[in-house]
């Protein structure tokens, strides 16, 4: 039913523009700060046995159905998952979910992304030299607090007109595009600030510790804790986030590739490209430099509540150390690498929106664009209003931590239970360029969707003590509006439901 055939340019084009999906500013705000509040070396194992089990066959899950509802003209959740079993209707209705996180998560994420854009343009003017570390920790909050609102407001509508607009230049002329410049960018100013991390060392440029004590803190095993729940829920936790798997973005851009086409190894890449930035440079630049300049423990002191803002309350501040040059360098390589790290994701977060619109309703790229980014504008503004308020981590919650589990259980018992495993194995391996372990497809069948149902029940009395205890007004209203956002999505898929029996029943 699709109204214009989208399609990617190149398998290199696709394989970044994964890959820029998937590499977001959880790799280099969130990783470092979840690392460091669960204990840094013992977070380490459970992250990397939840990469191993639940995030690589999550990615091949994901790859396949997309690639596989695509066949059939479907580019979004609702009607991929439902084409996995079209006899019972209530996979649309979980394949909201791909739709909903998307919405939600843009819906902060764009105002996360365009602090970085206003922090580069600060980096250049030199705003931060000369500052003492309160001062720049305290420009950030003044700017979340909105103490002058033309600014933050200002910034985040550049930020959503630039969203929107390549969204509506298309999957190869814009998406693609983007990423191809954004990727090796972020790369080169990736390998510069961690070189300068993991060299830093004590007594030169005021650093009091060597980059290395940071570096020995994430990565000294830890097995005394190892057991703990928490631990592990953050590891899954972050697992999902960063490889953006359970969200319905990788469905929408798998659902763009041919028929024919590998999707086994191009998983992969993408997969391990994200994990390399993660794991290496997300390892190398905030952590040991915010450590070489104020210790472990102020470190973990600073991430206790909350922590997205650590990497613009601090480097900033330690950048300066460096002298005036070094220091707008190091603040626009920083920054700029955050700002492609969030755009390319960002846009992943678009297209399946408008995946939907155009399927279903016929509408075409720009309108569908424009949409998207009228209501993040709608949806995002409560999230600039009332950051300290706490919609923003609100948001963060329920769309970006427990929808994924949530829809990543569903989507794996539909793809491996009820369409099958020995169908699924065929259409993951369909066209593959490399071979695939076999232990995989047992490990599909049981063990991922044990770990992600031990994870979803680990996670109940959280949920469930998140939902009893009070909260000021502004995040009720969050509540309801992310609420009103889920029944609004399931509302339009049963009219596109309706629609198509119509449409086969005039057909016949
Ligand atoms: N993986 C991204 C990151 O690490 C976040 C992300 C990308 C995302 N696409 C998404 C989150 C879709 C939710 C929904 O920052």
């Amino acid at each position: 039913m699709s109204s214009k055939a989208e399609s990617w340019g190149s398998r290199m084009g696709l394989i970044l523009a994964m890959a820029g999906n998937a590499v977001g500013l959880g790799n280099f705000l969130r990783f470092p700060v979840q690392a460091i509040q669960n204990g840094g070396g013992a977070f380490m194992i459970p992250y990397l046995v939840c990469f191993l089990l639940m995030g690589i066959p999550l990615l091949w899950v994901e790859w396949a159905t997309g690639r596989f509802g695509g066949r059939f003209g479907n580019h979004s959740t609702p009607f991929i998952l439902h084409e996995l079993d079209p006899k019972r209707s209530v996979w649309k209705y979980i394949g909201v979910f791909g739709i909903f996180t998307n919405i939600a998560v843009a819906a902060y994420y764009c105002y996360l992304e365009s602090w970085t854009l206003s922090y580069v343009w600060h980096s250049i003017q030199g705003t931060f030299l000369g500052q003492s570390a309160e001062q720049v920790a305290g420009f950030f909050g003044a700017y979340v607090g909105l103490d002058s609102p033309i600014e933050p407001i200002g910034f985040w509508l550049v930020c959503l007109v630039l969203n929107t607009w390549i969204l509506s230049r298309g999957l190869s002329g814009g998406v693609e595009k983007v990423a191809k410049i954004g990727m090796p960018l972020l790369l080169i100013f990736g390998a510069f600030l961690a070189f300068k991390g993991v060299t830093l060392k004590s007594g030169e440029e005021g650093a009091i510790f060597d980059g290395l004590v940071g570096l020995n803190f994430l990565w000294t095993p830890d097995l005394s804790t190892i057991w703990s729940a928490k631990i592990w829920l953050a590891a899954a936790g972050q697992i999902f986030f960063t490889l953006s798997v359970g969200m319905g973005s990788i469905q929408c851009y798998a659902s763009y590739v041919k028929k024919k086409d590998d999707i086994a190894l191009n998983a992969m890449s993408a997969g391990w490209m994200n994990e390399f930035v993660e794991v290496v440079l997300g390892s190398s630049i905030l952590i040991p430099i915010a450590i070489g300049y104020l210790g472990v423990d102020q470190v973990v002191e600073l991430t206790k509540n909350g922590g997205l803002g650590l990497g613009f309350k601090t480097l900033p501040y330690l950048f300066t150390q460096w002298g005036p040059l070094l220091a707008a360098m190091a603040g626009v390589a920083w920054f700029g690498l955050l700002f492609f790290a969030g755009i390319t994701s960002s846009l992943a977060m678009g297209t399946p929106v408008m995946a939907f619109l155009q399927d279903e309703f016929g509408w075409k790229r720009g309108p569908s664009a424009w949409m998207f980014g009228l209501v993040i504008l709608v949806l995002g503004l409560p999230t600039v209003l009332y950051f300290n308020e706490g919609v923003f981590d609100e948001y963060d919650y329920w769309a970006g931590t427990v929808s994924l589990v949530v829809f990543a259980l569903v989507e794996v018992i539909l793809f491996a239970w009820v369409f099958g495993m020995e169908k699924g194995w065929n259409e993951i391996n369909d066209g593959a360029d490399i071979r695939i372990p076999r232990v995989y497809r047992f490990i599909i069948k049981y063990v991922t969707p044990v770990i992600l149902g031990a994870v979803f029940f680990g996670s109940l009395p959280e949920i469930y003590s998140k939902l009893t205890s009070p909260v000021n007004g502004y995040v009720a209203a969050a509540r309801f509006l992310l609420l009103g956002l889920f029944l609004g999505i399931s509302l339009l898929v049963y009219k596109a439901y309706k629609k198509r029996l119509l449409f086969t029943k005039q057909k016949a």
